[in-house]
């Protein structure tokens, strides 16, 4: 019988288009509706009508299980409600409505949020995911924009039940209704599932996206720490590298206000599994004005000070985060802070970031939502940083 076994997701937000994707039992056919959200007012609390007004319609009569769908000419910063659906010979499905965004224009604030490791802890741990559910939840309190995930979603890539148990089936009343994009961790194996599953520019494992002021680069960390050399690096860190001229030619061509960077292993924490020879990638980061570097692998919560040529600089440093998110183990942390760390702590936990043209505010929230660290980074005309 026909059903929805990955309730929709929505991928690559653009000022115009949104990608949608959702995954059958059986192969059937694939369309999504885009209905307008009309706000009603009652009180002191907004809302919206029931959605009826169809705008707009994609369709795709090729028969698959894992179904993509790109809807365009829709408007920046705009909420809409989506509907999907699949036919075959002997049945149809329905999902939805769920509402939507667009990404916003630049100048326009937004907000995203960052986590890890709903599989790499979750898939060891004795609360049988539980964490990671509490860490969805308090993260759709927050109603993000966006959200970034950095690697070890599953326990096991290659086996096609961890993505329901650990990501999707956990994740799915946040991941309807917000666009995300994640990296790979050591844990997905670089298996085929995470290219199938996933509507990120090609090659998949790394690329960028433009958000309102901000420009985001995901790095495959994985691949410049291959498994056989692990933790030391594969030796792929210098240009005539695919990805590393990738990341050269991406910085080179971004005036975005703020850059943010996300990969898996951690260049900076202090605790077990930090992996040094990312380091290798910090001057090439600095030269172009990145502002942010988020990582995972290590589970645990841990900001750095903003660090320059290998030593903190208040004023032009950049500002490591570790948000190994969707679990946490104290053993993890070394007895003693390093020079690096700012501030850490083993909590499950998510990172809100607030972005608009003159400020990133990064909040990190635990799986209670409380408040446990924060910091503002300020940015002059001139580009000039401060650190609050
Ligand atoms: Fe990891």
């Amino acid at each position: 019988m026909l059903s929805i076994v990955k309730e929709p997701y929505l991928q690559w937000p653009t000022l115009h288009s949104m990608t949608i994707m959702w995954e059958t039992s059986e192969p059937s056919d694939s369309r999504v509706e885009i209905l307008a959200a009309e706000r009603i007012h009652s009180g002191y609390q907004g809302n919206y009508k029931k959605p009826e007004q169809l705008l707009c319609e994609v369709y795709s009569e090729d028969y698959c299980t894992i179904h993509q769908l790109t809807v365009t000419g829709l408007e920046p910063g705009t909420i809409y409600f989506y509907k999907v659906g699949s036919k075959h010979g002997q049945g149809e499905i329905e999902s939805g409505p769920h509402p939507m965004k667009t990404a916003v224009r630049k100048g326009e604030p937004f907000s995203f949020a960052v986590t890890s490791e709903t599989g790499g802890y979750s898939g060891f741990d004795s609360s049988n995911g539980q964490i990671n559910r509490r860490i969805f939840k308090q993260m759709q309190a927050f109603r993000p924009d966006l959200a970034l995930f950095v690697g070890d979603l599953v326990n096991d890539g290659t086996n096609y039940d961890d993505w329901d148990t650990y990501f999707f089936s956990p994740g799915k009343h946040l991941l309807t209704n917000t666009p995300f994009y994640s990296c790979l961790g050591n844990h997905e194996r670089n298996a085929s599932l995470y290219y199938d599953l996933f509507a990120y520019a090609p090659p998949k494992n790394y690329y960028s996206f433009d958000y309102g002021d901000a420009h985001f680069i995901c790095l495959d960390s994985t691949d410049f720490i291959k498994p056989e050399h692990y933790p030391r690096s594969s030796g792929g860190m210098m240009p005539g590298n695919e990805q590393y001229d990738f990341l050269i030619r991406d910085l080179q061509s971004s005036f975005a206000k703020w850059k943010i960077v996300f990969f898996h292993y951690p260049p900076y924490v202090s605790g077990g599994y930090q992996v040094e020879d990312l380091r290798q990638l910090c001057p090439l980061l600095e030269q172009y004005g990145v502002d942010l570097v988020f990582n995972s692998h290590t589970i645990v919560y841990e900001r750095s000070h903003p660090i320059r040529d290998g030593v903190v600089d208040m004023d032009n440093g950049i500002v490591y985060i570790v948000a190994g998110g969707a679990g946490a183990m104290p053993e993890w942390l070394l007895p003693r802070r390093e020079w690096h760390t700012s501030q850490s702590l083993a909590v499950p936990h998510f990172v809100q970031v607030v972005v608009t043209s003159t400020s990133l505010e990064v909040r990190a929230i635990d799986d209670e939502g409380r408040l446990f660290d924060m910091m503002r980074i300020k940015k002059d005309f001139y580009g000039k940083r401060t650190f609050l």
